[in-house]
């Protein structure tokens, strides 16, 4: 075949070929099967000594106008593919901005975290410090100091979850009770920690868990909560925790329930009472929620006896003051007439939700 025609059939091919070049790769081995080293466009190049001289300037611009052209096809081809590339990337890529997002769900605290929050915001508006304490106890601080004598039934291994260390080696292993760390059974502890730190006058409130060996039923659970309060200063009355704790149960229950001081006895305060609530569901009628009772437990509270002050080195002749301790779980339940306290602790969201 003459040159020419050679030449002719190679763009001819090529530009057949650049059709069916669909990406980058194929178009890359095009380029190289026709100008590259082995290339058919190289090979003819490389003929061109040998063609007779007077041929030679007619061929080369042929071969040079075909160059040309190969070159710029490539150059167009490749233009036209990775707008293509980018156009296919686009599409699959593409969001549909219109579509309506997916709402994250923020979650709630836990209904005990929130009562918590509420009744630390009611002291706090009358002045009381928050503080907070140790969830591991010993005897000294949980019952001692407490005024809780030696034989008090509350520090048996029955209502205390002693921590038991192993026996040295050599020993009898430690019976329960030997033990003087035990999980707080509650957080009266903490009046004493605080008075051997703090001078009166004192008003502070304590939030924290408790715990008890008691079986899990509607009104008991054997980890709970309670917010110790403690008041020290001279000329406190009875007068001034009554006043104190009506206004707490009405800013938390509302106006319509009734409170009552039941007589009680505990070793940390003298006199003593518990205070009820009137039941949410029968207005003190007496239903099956509040037991025929008409009434719901909420708070243990006292004037603080003298011995305690005795403890921690507070004149009891100077200073008098009040101490109580609400139950938290007891206040959700009261609040929100939950007829099983262990609602609480079981984590089903349907429930949790509603608050
Ligand atoms: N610590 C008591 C209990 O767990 C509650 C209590 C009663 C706390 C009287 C007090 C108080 O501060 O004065 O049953």
């Amino acid at each position: 075949m003459a040159m020419q025609d050679e030449l002719r059939a190679i763009e001819a091919q090529f530009t057949q070929n650049l059709l069916d070049a669909q990406n980058m790769e194929a178009l890359e081995k095009l380029r190289v099967s026709v100008l590259g080293k082995k290339g058919s466009l190289t090979a003819i190049m490389r003929m061109m000594g040998k063609i007779p001289p007077e041929e030679r300037p007619a061929m080369g611009r042929l071969a040079n106008t075909v160059r040309a052209n190969v070159d710029e096809a490539l150059k167009q081809r490749s233009m036209e593919l990775s707008k293509k590339a980018m156009h296919e990337r686009m599409q699959a890529e593409a969001a549909d901005v219109t579509m309506p997002g997916r709402r994250l769900s923020r979650g709630t605290q836990h209904l005990i975290t929130q009562i918590r929050e509420e009744i630390e915001d009611i002291f706090c508006g009358m002045g009381y410090i928050v503080a907070d304490g140790p969830y591991v106890e010993t005897t000294y601080y949980n019952f001692t100091a407490l005024n809780a004598p030696e034989n008090h039934p509350s520090r048996s291994a029955k209502d205390s979850f002693y921590v038991v260390d192993n026996a040295p080696e050599g020993k009898p292993p430690l019976q329960l009770g030997d033990s003087d760390v035990l999980l707080r059974t509650q957080t009266s502890g903490m009046q004493v920690h605080y008075m051997e730190e703090n001078k009166p006058p004192i008003y502070m409130i304590c939030p924290g868990t408790v715990f008890r060996p008691d079986t899990a039923d509607a009104n008991h659970l054997p980890q709970f909560t309670q917010v110790e309060g403690l008041v020290v200063d001279e000329g406190i009355t009875f007068g001034d925790l009554k006043g104190t704790l009506d206004y707490f149960c009405r800013e938390i229950f509302g106006k319509d329930r009734a409170t009552r001081y039941r007589p009680h006895f505990f070793p940390f305060t003298e006199p003593s009472c518990e205070v009820d609530v009137s039941c949410g569901v029968c207005h003190g009628e007496g239903c099956r929620f509040c037991k025929n009772v008409g009434w719901l437990e909420i708070l243990g509270c006292g004037m603080v006896d003298p011995n305690v002050f005795q403890y921690v080195g507070i004149d009891p002749e100077k200073y008098t003051g009040f101490a109580f301790g609400i139950g938290v779980e007891r206040v959700a339940a009261l609040r929100y007439d939950l007829p099983d306290l262990r609602m609480l602790m079981e984590g089903d969201m349907r429930f949790l939700r509603q608050f």
